[in-house]
């Protein structure tokens, strides 16, 4: 048995979105074979983190009308909760917006410096002068310049499928504010790929990516390798490049790094020696990732561990993307799940059995059926594996004490027949090949049913009851074999049925233990069938939700190409609702983790006190504050933020940073008077 350490990865995860039933082919088909994996007694450890950094996280937080780190970290506890639902049990999901990620960020680039492979470059991009900002590919639409097909992306054309420069685009404007870019030069580092294609060339023939990822990275050898650009210019959401003022790294290079991050910081917070995970020949590193990532991840990816000291990974399994319903996901069509709204309405364990049942370890895309998945679930697990086991065990707890007794000879080859399944299974599972696994515990099950047919326990029961008992005995031990087999994929269905039969927490070395002669607990419900009506359910909740995103993007579309710069008209009649009052600060402070508020208690007289949240940290110490007169917006309905409720507003104005200057009322004003 392979013993070796095992560090395993998924692809970070964008901190950018909800958590959706495609994300989780990755999820569900990594934490299978890490599950296994421990089941067979390896040091295998599941690493991942939220991929926080960059331009459209930055444009989310900034929609959402939160700070950056505000908005990435709750985007983190939802993460943990979806993925909790799904049962994805990660040993350390982190954040790359950490301090280990930046060390290891800067040790990476110094080696690259050092090393001769970095190479400082002027070019010239597309920036848009409203938002101050240079714009990504995905950022700059256009008229495709290739088929005229208008509002296509900077990169590719969805109708033609041309690729080109963005500068090629006609009608090109910002996706962000509508205003047409201009091109404006600056200085870029560019990390010297061609440096390395000779390892890389090796380290692809060494059988570490599928056949057909060889095939593809091999063309684009053949198109030879180029300089990758891994710097950008402010703003951005990111690390600054050491030794510059302005410039970020590019959210690639940090994202990966970001598997080694929450590898140090899990080996901190474990007492477990990083080198020996990242630096030794002993553990064994592999990467799951989807096919979109493949460049990132078998050529950059490996560059840079090569340029730095670390090891190289030893597997990069790649797999295909979901369909559903035979349909690309698509939130024009409603079918863009979100893992949490589909875990409202339907078991997420039988989404991991779903997907296990269609993954086979190749990269072709996996479709998600709907009808064929309340067949499959329904009649697989609820009809022929749960239903095994909660009927023979109602029978011995309701006429034969719960008590198990001694698997008769005649019956041992039928026991055997399921045990001599378990080193393929395992096998299965280790290739990745977890569609055969299933069907082979389900043959398993049927031969299981079968023999519960034909020893009729329900009437022999009435005539020998220790034969019967022996009998049960047998189903039983068929069933918890199966229920061990499919332990990876169904770890919550397992751990009822352990707790039941009293087996202990089972793994691969369980298949010799034995269930006979003991008191077991009748089982409770262990699945429930699916009914249609849940999908039909899950599904109008999507739609709903998809149809309002749809809608949400239209608009912003509308309202920022065609009434910026000016918000919509106020009426003198509007402007007079608000009530702006003298306020004395009776007590400021610093919010505990809020990057620009402070928290105010500001007496506005007659026995008012108001609850206020200012963003104006960045320019006033609380001290300052405490004990002097400001102006309040005094009827400002009250909001809900995230440290709290806040009841009116500070008037203050200015660019932004330190300079912010709050209104300060009249030398005599008291608390109360109003401004007109
Ligand atoms: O494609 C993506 O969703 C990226 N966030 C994956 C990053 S994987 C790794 F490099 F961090
Ligand atoms: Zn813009």
């Amino acid at each position: 048995m392979n013993k070796k350490k095992i560090l395993v990865t998924s692809a970070l995860p964008y901190a950018n979105g909800p958590l959706h039933l495609g994300h989780l082919v990755e999820y569900i088909q990594t934490d299978i074979w890490v599950r296994n994996h421990k089941m067979n007694g390896v040091d295998c450890r599941y690493m991942c983190a939220d991929d926080t950094h960059g331009t459209p996280v930055m444009i989310g937080a900034r929609k959402a009308k939160m700070t950056n780190e505000e908005y990435i970290s709750k985007i983190h506890e939802e993460r943990i909760e979806d993925f909790g639902k799904f049962l994805v049990e990660f040993d350390n999901y982190y954040t790359t917006h950490s301090e280990e990620n930046r060390n290891i960020c800067e040790h990476i680039f110094n080696s690259m410096v050092q090393g001769g492979h970095i190479e400082e470059k002027e070019i010239s991009q597309m920036y848009c002068e409203k938002d101050k900002m240079f714009l990504p590919d995905r950022f700059i639409k256009g008229t495709c310049p290739k088929c005229g097909a208008e509002d296509q992306y900077g990169d590719s054309c969805e109708k033609c499928g041309a690729t080109y420069d963005p500068a090629e685009l006609s009608d090109s404007y910002c996706t962000v504010c509508h205003s047409k870019p201009i091109m404006k030069n600056s200085k870029h580092y560019f990390f010297k790929l061609g440096n390395f294609s000779k390892e890389l060339q090796e380290w692809l023939g060494g059988g570490h990516v599928q056949e057909e990822i060889h095939k593809k990275l091999n063309e684009w050898f053949k198109e030879g390798l180029k300089n990758w650009d891994i710097s950008r210019d402010e703003p951005y959401f990111g690390f600054k490049i050491p030794g510059t003022d302005d410039k970020y790294f590019y959210v690639w290079l940090d994202a990966p790094v970001g598997y080694i991050a929450s590898t140090k910081n899990w080996c901190d917070k474990n007492s477990s020696d990083f080198e020996s995970w990242w630096k030794s020949p002993d553990t064994e590193i592999c990467h799951f990732i989807g096919k979109d990532i493949i460049y990132f991840h078998c050529l950059f990816w490996p560059a840079m561990l090569m340029s730095s000291g670390f090891r190289t990974p030893d597997k990069v399994f790649v797999h295909g993307f979901l369909t559903i319903n035979g349909e690309k996901m698509s939130k024009s069509r409603g079918t863009f799940i979100k893992a949490s709204t589909f875990a409202k309405y339907i078991n997420p364990e039988f989404l991991r059995y779903y997907y296990a049942c269609k993954l086979s370890g190749g990269i072709i895309d996996i479709d998600l059926n709907f009808d064929d998945f309340v067949l499959k679930v329904n009649s697989d697990i609820v009809g022929k594996i749960a239903n095994l086991g909660v009927r023979t065990s109602s029978i011995l707890s309701r006429s034969l004490e719960g008590k198990t007794g001694k698997i008769l000879e005649e019956d041992l080859p039928f026991i055997d027949e399921i045990k001599n399944s378990a080193e393929t299974i395992k096998q299965l599972y280790e290739k990745l090949d977890y569609a055969r696994a299933m069907r082979e515990i389900c043959r398993l099950s049927d031969v299981a049913n079968k023999f519960v047919e034909d020893s009729e326990p329900w009437s022999l029961v009435k005539t020998d009851p220790e034969k019967t008992r022996s009998k049960l005995t047998a189903s039983l031990e068929a069933f918890r074999l199966l229920v061990l087999y499919l332990k990876p994929v169904m770890p919550k269905f397992a751990s009822k049925t352990e707790e039941s039969l009293k087996t202990g927490n089972m793994d691969w070395s369980h298949i010799n233990s034995t269930l006979e002669n003991r008191q077991i607990e009748k089982l409770p419900h262990l699945a429930t069938r699916t009914e249609k009506e849940s999908i039909d359910k899950m599904t109008e909740e999507t739609k709903k939700e998809n149809e309002v995103e749809v809608k949400e993007k239209t608009e912003e579309k509308v309202e920022i190409s065609e009434i910026e710069p000016l918000a919509p008209e106020c009426t003198i009649d509007d402007f007079a609702k608000i009530d702006l009052r003298v306020g004395y600060v009776k007590k400021a402070e610093h919010v505990e983790g809020a990057k620009k508020l402070l928290h105010l208690i500001v007496d506005i007289g007659g026995g008012i006190e108001k609850n206020i949240f200012a963003g104006i940290k960045s320019a006033y110490e609380p001290e300052k504050l405490e004990g002097t007169q400001v102006v309040i917006v005094a009827n400002l309905q009250p909001r809900k933020m995230k440290f709290g409720m806040s009841e009116g507003m500070v008037i203050a104005a200015g660019p932004g940073g330190s300079d912010i200057f709050v209104l300060r009322p009249d030398a005599g004003a008291k608390p109360g008077d109003r401004i007109h």
